[in-house]
């Protein structure tokens, strides 16, 4: 059954069961309204393209190719999951860009956050468009759109940028599978699809990625320290079970240097910021209440293993004054 909204007495997906019966009922909806064609889908690994990934694979199978777009901006070992779960494991249609030259290049120089977020937007779009026009007779688009989307757009809180974007010659008819679920929900049925729990459970991502993590003109060598800080706290994050207590957290490199010393030598590098806040709706924030050992541990780490940052800061800011993001 295709839903166009939400059932008032729709049961919420709460177990196993509820999930394997909704997915049932998916894949036969999908097999209707699909048919014989062809559909396509960007996948960027978060977890509603994953979910609906997994659903169209289990449907249509090699009638699906997804695209995965890697901006530059992933964080560590991102694009590699993708091509691992959906290439390998589930032996998706994959069709993987790197597209991190076009992005870091049109980027340069940039300091502007919102001119940031929208070159990264604009260049998203064509760099999928340019992968649609090279597939032959692709009348679906899949998409990863859910119940608060559609919600928040209705309110008018946030324009729903799934489903526009795209240019003139690349319309599609829309599957959406999971558009009448709540984000618990289609966490609950991408288990039951047996997708891995790093995917699942992954914490809010912003779609200008790290991009927006890396404040001022974005360069390389930052976005590198930056990545691979962010890496060591969701590794020290996940070995102490805090990922699951806490909302979202990430690190920040900022575009200044100061002075430190290192193996007795002068050096003069930058800083890097742990940004860790409990919220319920991303609106207002608290930060984390960290255990201060966990937080010396961190700067030890993140001091000693990543090359350019002399220095940890912690971001104890709320929202308000602060946003959860730099940028
Ligand atoms: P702020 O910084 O506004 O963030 O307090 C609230 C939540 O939204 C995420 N965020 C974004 N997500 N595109 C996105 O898809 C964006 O441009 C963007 N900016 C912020 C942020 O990570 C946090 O979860």
């Amino acid at each position: 059954m295709i839903y166009e909204r939400r059932p008032e007495d729709f049961q919420r997906i709460n177990t196993q069961e509820l999930a394997n019966a909704f997915i049932d009922e998916q894949i036969q909806a999908i097999k209707e309204q699909v048919g014989d064609k062809k559909v396509l889908l960007a996948l960027s690994g978060g977890v509603d393209s994953s979910v609906v990934a997994a659903l169209l694979i289990k449907a249509i199978g090699d009638q699906l190719t997804c695209v995965h777009v890697n901006h530059g901006l992933l964080r560590k070992g991102e694009p590699e999951q993708v091509i691992e779960v959906f290439g390998k494991e589930l032996g998706a249609n994959l069709v993987y860009v790197d597209a991190t030259d076009r992005f870091l290049d049109k980027l340069a120089g940039v300091t502007d956050p919102e001119t940031k977020r929208h070159i990264i937007g604009e260049e998203f779009i064509e760099v999928f468009a340019e992968e649609a026009r090279k597939l032959e007779g692709v009348e679906f688009l899949g998409q990863g759109t859910i119940w608060p989307d559609i919600l928040e757009s209705e309110e008018g809180i946030k324009a729903h940028h799934n489903a526009g974007g795209l240019p003139e010659d690349l319309q599609f008819e829309l599957v959406e599978p999971v558009k009448i679920l709540f984000k618990d929900e289609v966490r609950q049925v991408g288990l039951a699809l047996g997708l891995p729990d790093t995917m699942v459970f992954r914490q809010p991502f912003p779609g200008p990625g790290l991009g927006v993590r890396c404040p001022g003109a974005i360069t390389r060598d930052r976005l590198e320290a930056l990545r691979e800080s962010d890496a060591i706290l969701r590794e020290e994050f996940a070995k102490d079970g805090l990922d699951n207590d806490v909302w979202q957290f990430f690190t920040v490199v900022p575009d200044f240097k100061s002075t430190g010393i290192r193996d007795g030598k002068r050096t003069f590098e930058w800083p890097c910021v742990i940004r860790a806040v409990n919220t319920i709706d991303a609106m207002t924030a608290e930060p984390a209440e960290l255990d201060w050992a966990f937080v010396q541990h961190l700067t030890e780490r993140i001091t000693s293993e990543v090359p350019g940052i002399n220095r940890v800061l912690w971001d104890i800011t709320p929202k308000p004054s602060g946003t959860i993001e730099w940028e």
